[in-house]
């Protein structure tokens, strides 16, 4: 079989045929200086919101800065407890830290990859304050069961949705369950900005008052400081691109589970797992992951076959050195830990064609095969 390159990301196809109209307008922007909470970050964040179904949404810099900002803003303090799950990527941990709260995990459902939440129980103490569901690969996290869950423990919700903009459940966009939700607009998600970018969503006033002092370092009017902030705003240059490529997004998503199908469908009978996803969700496929314990190797095939396959957190978050000083050992969540050892991503993008799904089923299939 002659080798094909099948890459993760087609940034020039984002554009569409004819970029020169947005060209055109962040040439504008860079000559007049329209830089900073301008007409064009507003424009981008009322779309945001609209098309999310929430109230408000305020850009940031990253989608790290939109969950540590997002706790600050639900009241999150010092020696309070968030709890989050084993698999997730750094952040989500990194943020609930830099809060100075204590991260407290759950371990992963193994069909779903999502948050078990039947561990939440145990997890809870007198100092939980908050729990952040991570809508993991794009698939969204059980909500009935946590928010169930919560309105018995008095315990606040924040989403993070970094990876599944417009993934839904019961037709109900994620980012809509908490009460706020963090986005993430990574040049390699789903939305992806031109560098680093993120959002918060919420339909709370409250929240979305201090979502707005907290990324402008705490000020409430000009040289008001009322609290100690963050400076932590979406480029107008970045707003720019997202808000153009904005109303594509449902179109890449639905061919996203497309490609996903066909995926499905050309690996079945193989022994590998899948992540499994329930009739009401909705998953918008930012990750398309699939699970065998002879993982490194298929990468290491893969790779040499010229498929970009990556594997994302082979380390979970209980085993990295920077959660060291927590005292959580080996053992504590198996379910991440085999998740962890056994999971590769094939790549996925909206316009990966069925020349190359095709490629890369059949290099999987002869990796089965010779071995
Ligand atoms: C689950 C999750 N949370 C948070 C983040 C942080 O987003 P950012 O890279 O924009 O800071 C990411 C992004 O990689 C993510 O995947």
């Amino acid at each position: 079989m002659a080798t094909v390159r099948v890459g993760r990301y087609n940034y020039r196809g984002q554009f569409g045929d004819d970029p020169s109209t947005l060209i055109a307008e962040l040439g504008d922007m860079l000559l007049s200086g329209r830089y900073i909470l301008t007409a064009e970050v507003e424009a981008f964040e009322a779309e945001f919101a609209a098309a999310l179904g929430v109230k408000h949404a305020r850009g940031l810099n990253s989608g790290t800065d939109a969950l540590i900002i997002a706790l600050r803003a639900c009241g999150i303090v010092a020696g309070d407890e968030v709890i989050t799950q084993a698999n997730t990527f750094h952040a989500t941990v990194a943020a609930i830290r830099l809060c100075g709260a204590r991260p407290v995990l759950v371990d992963a459902d193994e069909a779903s990859f999502s948050m078990d939440a039947g561990g939440l129980a145990d997890a809870l103490t007198p100092r939980t304050r908050a729990v952040i569901p991570v809508h993991l690969c794009g698939l969204p996290a059980p909500m009935d069961a946590i928010l169930d869950w919560v309105r018995g423990a008095d315990v606040t919700v924040i989403e993070d949705a970094a990876q599944a903009v417009g993934a839904r459940i019961d037709g109900r966009q994620v980012g809509s369950f908490g009460a706020a939700a963090c986005f993430s607009f990574h040049p390699s998600k789903n939305l992806a900005a031109a560098g680093d970018g993120g959002a918060i969503v919420t339909n709370d006033d409250d929240v979305d008052r201090q979502v707005r002092r907290l990324r402008e370092l705490g000020q409430d009017g000009q040289n008001h400081h009322v609290t100690v902030g963050l400076n932590s705003k979406l480029d107008a240059l970045q707003a720019a691109v997202l808000k153009f490529k904005l109303p594509r997004l449902p179109e890449w998503n639905a061919a996203r589970r497309a490609v996903a199908a066909m995926y499905r469908e050309r690996l079945a009978g193989l022994p590998l797992g899948f992540q499994r996803v329930g009739d009401r969700e909705e998953h918008v496929y930012h990750l398309f992951q699939v699970r065998t314990e002879r993982r490194d190797d298929l990468l290491r095939h893969l790779r040499g076959a010229g498929v970009d396959a990556v594997v994302r957190y082979p380390t979970p978050i209980h085993l990295q050195p920077a959660f060291a000083d927590v005292g959580w050992r080996k053992g504590d969540f198996p379910v991440a830990e085999r998740l962890a050892a056994e999971l590769l991503c094939l790549p996925i993008r909206p316009d990966l064609t069925a020349d190359e799904i095709d490629y890369v089923a059949d290099s999987v299939r002869g990796f089965f095969r010779d071995r």
